[in-house]
């Protein structure tokens, strides 16, 4: 049955749990970075018990009137006991702090994550006494129905947790398992083919703690799920296990070929000196990896890729080197387009390094080594710069630049003198 979403009206969900939220489909473009060619829902549920009303999660703060006469449909405030934010991102917690006033006897249920960031967010009056931090095996009495807690932080905040209603069999699973999608219908068997969408918000959202989202599945597969009510998105009624799949199958673990250790260099050239220093980069990391036979060397360049064909590769990587000249005192742009999409990977403890020619000032080699270093990877070897056309003694550090880097993928740098003066 399609039960379309009206301007005031709660929507029934399960026995007992209505859709409170509220649809914002003119948005296009959702914190910024994040493109919405349908919008979003900002999705927040009651759950009614024989002891009182649970509100799970509210809206952004310029949707705080729809949702409270969504809520006001179903309940009375003086019958709201308990207030859960699966999450405190402001478009979950926008109308917290006007639902605290109104729900007078209600109590604010959030994970133990939560406690720095609620600092931040609300003006401690409003919170005073009226907080309880629950996780893992938590339970909040409804009387005939109890709530459960799952702790599943960076799911994408420190502090998400997902709520379990095991009565109906319904997870409230805050952005995990959402999407930005918006369409009145709210139910995935109801509303239009929303894949695209549902991949897109795992994949810039998620994606960067994959082994979160693997600890967090490993918490709900068990479930005897029903119902996956997420805070974005539509609500997951039919199949919700095919979506809990679609995650895991999105959230693998690399599967490697033959070798066990990969490293891979980009580059771009403009009259072709970057290039030839980047085959010797590889030429070098090759001679290192033939004797081990467990490094696979690639190289690419980035004038024939966009920058999103790389990011699967860089994500199952153990070694980036990037080379680029310098031009008008800075790395080039196909370079810095590669480098700002990786914020959606998890690029720790990778290993980092950086070459490029240059014509009188040479910035590109330390800009990237810096990025790299913000971004998380070890860049342990100084960078390779060549003024002009390179010399043989410049590729013959290339080379050393590119075996260094293979060794130390395999454990085996060469012992480095370091020249104190330098320090
Ligand atoms: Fe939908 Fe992370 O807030």
């Amino acid at each position: 049955m399609t039960v379309a979403a009206t301007p005031d009206g709660a929507v029934p969900v399960a026995p007992r749990v209505h859709w409170i939220g509220a649809l914002d489909p003119d948005l296009r473009r959702f914190d910024i970075i994040l493109r919405t060619a349908n919008g979003t829902t900002y999705n927040a549920y009651a759950v009614r018990g024989s002891h009182g009303v649970a509100i799970i999660d509210t809206v952004k703060i310029g949707f705080s009137e729809t949702f409270f006469r969504r809520l006001e449909s179903i309940a009375d405030y003086d019958e709201i006991s308990t207030i859960v934010l699966n999450h405190l991102e402001p478009d979950h917690s926008g109308a917290l702090p006007e639902l605290l006033r109104r729900a007078r006897r209600a109590t604010l249920l959030v994970s133990p994550q939560a406690r720095l960031m609620l600092k931040g967010l609300f003006d401690p009056a409003d919170l005073a006494g009226r907080i309880a931090f629950v996780g893992s095996g938590d339970r909040a009495d409804l009387g005939d129905r109890q709530l459960e807690f799952l702790n599943t932080p960076y799911l994408h905040w420190p502090d998400t947790q997902c709520t379990w209603l095991a009565a109906e069999g319904v997870l409230f699973s805050a952005d995990f398992l959402g999407c930005h999608y918006c369409d009145s219908r709210l139910f995935n068997d109801a509303v239009g083919d929303f894949r695209f969408s549902f991949d897109y918000y795992y994949g810039h959202i998620m994606r960067p703690f994959r082994t979160c989202v693997r600890e967090a599945l490993d918490l709900i597969e068990p479930l005897p799920l029903r119902i996956i009510a997420p805070a974005h998105g539509p609500i997951l009624r039919r199949d919700p296990r095919e979506y809990v799949a679609r995650y895991r199958a999105l959230a693998a673990p690399a599967v490697h070929g033959v070798a066990t250790r990969t490293l891979l260099v980009f580059y771009i050239s403009a009259y072709g000196a970057t290039r030839r220093m980047a085959e010797a980069v590889v030429a070098g990391a090759e001679s290192a990896s033939t004797a081990a036979g467990e490094v696979r060397v690639s190289l690419y360049d980035l004038e024939g890729g966009d920058a999103g064909t790389f990011v699967d590769l860089i994500e199952e990587a153990d070694a980036l080197v990037f080379g680029s000249p310098t031009i008008n005192g800075d790395a080039v742009k196909p370079v810095w387009d590669l480098l700002s999409s990786l914020t959606v990977v998890d690029l720790k403890g990778k290993l980092g390094a950086a070459f490029g020619s240059y014509g009188w000032s040479g910035e590109a080699v330390p800009m990237i080594e810096d990025r790299l270093r913000r971004l998380k990877l070890r860049v342990p070897l100084p960078g390779v710069r060549a003024r002009l056309a390179p010399t043989g003694e410049d590729f013959a550090a290339c080379h050393d630049l590119g075996r260094e880097v293979a060794l130390h993928l395999l454990g085996r740098p060469t012992p480095r003198t370091v020249d104190l003066a330098q320090l």
